[in-house]
């Protein structure tokens, strides 16, 4: 672009905003030129680690649960474009769901830091340092559960048999599957770390649940559906989310508990306290996001 065209175009803009384009021009002459560490926030990310105990592989584990975090961030930021308020074309819904394959893969593809990458006998020790927290209590995890399905595909069986589909979302949440997970093992009263985490985020997941409802991920793929525009490409994406999310990452994190808790038959305790070798089976847990993409063989099989 020639710089007389920039220059009005500049003038044109502020002028829209009543501001005088030259003082921002003057204002570039003492701009200092952006870098790297600044734009990408290095020091403030690598400012966020604070090991409890002196074992050096407790910094990987931290990192590497940030690491979770922030790719789950990413998975969000695609969510949040095709649900809710916007009604996405079948093409866009196919590009956010290739995204959202992607980041899962990723993370199925590193869990080996966590299995292979500690010291079995350090990760034992440090892990005590670390009781009540439990990845159990990621957040992101649950929203990425709320955008994606009907509330109803995420309560137990006793909640799906108790409850109308149209129950308010309050009384849903008092069936959804991880409260399975909140009593503890050994006191048989409801842990510590489940009461933290609702208290906490009960409040926002009900309140992001009621505002989402008629539009998570599943429900505008069936809006698709009924007006004959869910081709063959999104319906086997989004099978393919669930295999990742609802198989593969949560059988990958099971060996992974299995290996460190029970890899010498002791079925230790898990930092939540939870029944864990039951609790973290996708055979038992059943959870789909699009149960009707799926036959009732498949649905019968699902795990095995
Ligand atoms: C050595 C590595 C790990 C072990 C041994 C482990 C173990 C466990 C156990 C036993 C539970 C059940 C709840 C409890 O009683 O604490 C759990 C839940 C969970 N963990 Fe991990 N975990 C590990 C790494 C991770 C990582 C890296 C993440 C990533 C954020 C993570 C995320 C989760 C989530 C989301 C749940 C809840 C799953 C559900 O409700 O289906 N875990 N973990």
């Amino acid at each position: 672009m020639p710089t007389e065209t920039i220059l009005s175009a500049l003038r044109d803009k502020y002028g829209h905003l009543h501001q005088d384009a030259d003082v921002y021009l003057k204002g570039l002459l003492h701009a200092k030129p952006i870098t790297y560490w600044d734009y990408v926030e290095v020091d403030a990310l690598l400012s966020l680690q604070h090991p409890r105990t002196d074992f050096a592989d407790e910094y990987v584990f931290i990192v590497y649960h940030q690491i979770t975090e922030l790719s789950l961030r990413l998975l969000l930021h695609e969510l949040e474009q095709v649900t809710g308020t916007n009604q996405p074309t079948e093409q866009q819904m196919i590009t956010k769901v290739k995204r959202v394959n992607r980041y899962t893969e990723l993370l199925i593809n590193s869990f080996d830091i966590m299995r292979e990458g500690m010291s079995y006998d350090d990760y034992n020790e440090f892990r005590h340092a670390l009781t009540p927290a439990s990845g159990f209590q990621s957040a992101q995890f649950r929203l990425a559960e709320i955008r994606c399905t009907r509330l109803v595909n995420l309560l137990t069986r006793t909640g799906k048999q108790n409850l109308p589909e149209d129950a308010p979302v309050s009384d849903q949440f008092d069936y959804i599957y991880w409260k399975m997970a909140g009593t503890d093992h050994a006191t048989g009263q409801q842990s510590l770390t489940m009461r933290l985490f609702i208290e906490k985020y009960q409040p926002s997941f009900i309140q992001l649940a009621t505002q989402i409802r008629g539009s998570t991920l599943e429900e505008q793929a069936l809006r698709l559906e009924k007006a004959g525009q869910l081709g063959t490409e999104l319906r086997e994406l989004l099978r393919r989310f669930d295999q990742l999310f609802n198989i593969e990452w949560p059988l990958v994190h099971l060996r992974t508990a299995e290996y460190y808790l029970d890899s010498k038959g002791e079925n230790k305790a898990a930092t939540g306290g939870s029944e864990w070798k039951k609790y973290l089976h996708p055979q038992y847990q059943q959870r789909r996001f699009f149960p009707t993409l799926w036959s009732e063989e498949e649905k019968a099989n699902w795990a095995k």
